[in-house]
């Protein structure tokens, strides 16, 4: 990667460069505030992989984690997909290797695979059906209910699932860093702080948090909630990134984010989703990699079950 020139106005040159490589550039809620500013689409899990999927632009920079960008190259084979730091990984993802996802179904025979989208291609491929925060309910529920289901990577958001919609799952015990930094204890101190303030929560906290939340939900459904609520005051317990959004659509309301365990650490910010840059979009878009290959026989069996999840709309 070869350095940026001081004299430049990095802000035009990505303006320039959007237009003349054809690009659109998608944001999730976790990035930084700059580059949310930049994007041309901020969303969720699945509203991005929404907008990967129909663009026709011929570039698509992801602005999020490796696991987005390779769905985004999984639904939309004929863009180029970049990602400005392939090191932006995601805890998940990396604890449930496709081989030992492999191993657990065929130890199960009988059993379906439901996968959230937090996981790699080979993880999906091993998998019948993805889900992501936002439809994980309906996902489930569109299952026959004579067959058990192994549900993977996060347990948090299984053990929600099965509180939720009833249906008893065996749980791969796979954890989001960020989320489970969040401690009850914390939110206890919080609410009491703030007796009128509403907690939303991520369904990827720990049960003993989303059990206090007055909300559970995907980053787009708390952002929806925050903004039509006519309560005033928020305690947000999730990657406080997604709170410059939530400042845009309704900035007379005070969003309060929930510190993780340790308070003098920023663990409450995703480390994956922070290395991207300002700098490193630039470059993205000016060297047009680092870029997300994969071999087509893996990404037509990962798309199987990404395409069941989005025919149920
Ligand atoms: P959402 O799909 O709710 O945006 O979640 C993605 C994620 O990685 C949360 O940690
Ligand atoms: Fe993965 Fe957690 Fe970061 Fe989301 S916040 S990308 S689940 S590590």
């Amino acid at each position: 990667m070869s350095a940026i020139p001081a004299d430049i106005d990095l802000y035009a040159e990505i303006e320039r460069l959007r237009k003349e490589r054809k690009a659109v550039v998608l944001a999730h809620y976790y990035q930084e505030a700059e580059i949310q500013d930049l994007a041309d689409y901020i969303g969720d899990s699945l509203q991005l992989a929404k907008a990967a999927r129909d663009t026709d632009a011929e570039v698509i920079v992801f602005c999020g984690v490796h696991f987005m960008a390779e769905t985004a190259k999984i639904l939309n084979p004929s863009r180029k997909v970049v990602l400005p730091d392939m090191a932006a990984g995601c805890s998940l993802a990396d604890s449930c290797p496709a081989p030992a996802l492999a191993a657990w179904r065929e130890a199960n025979p009988d059993h379906l695979v439901v996968s959230y989208i937090n996981c790699s291609a080979g993880v999906k491929a091993h998998s019948d059906i993805i889900c992501t925060s936002s439809n994980a309910k309906r996902v489930i529920e569109s299952l026959p209910p004579e067959r058990p289901i192994l549900f993977a990577p996060d347990r948090n958001l299984g053990a929600y699932l099965i509180r939720e919609t009833g249906r008893e799952m065996d749980l791969w015990q796979g954890t989001c860093i960020v989320h489970e930094t969040f401690s009850e204890r914390s939110l206890v101190e919080l609410m009491a702080e703030y007796p009128d303030a509403k907690v939303i929560a991520h369904p990827e906290c720990e049960p003993q948090v989303t059990r206090l939340a007055h909300h559970v939900g995907s980053t787009s459904s708390l952002l929806k909630y925050a903004a039509e609520s006519e309560h005033q005051r928020f305690i947000v317990a999730t990657e406080p990134g997604i709170i410059h959004q939530m400042e845009r659509a309704a900035p007379d309301k005070e969003y309060i984010p929930l510190p993780g365990q340790d308070e003098s650490c920023a663990c409450n910010e995703c480390p994956f989703m922070r290395l991207n840059t300002v700098e490193k979009l630039y470059l993205c878009l000016r060297d047009l990699k680092p870029e997300i290959l994969m071999p087509e026989t893996l990404r037509q069996a990962a798309l199987k079950p990404l395409a069941r999840m989005m025919d149920l709309g």
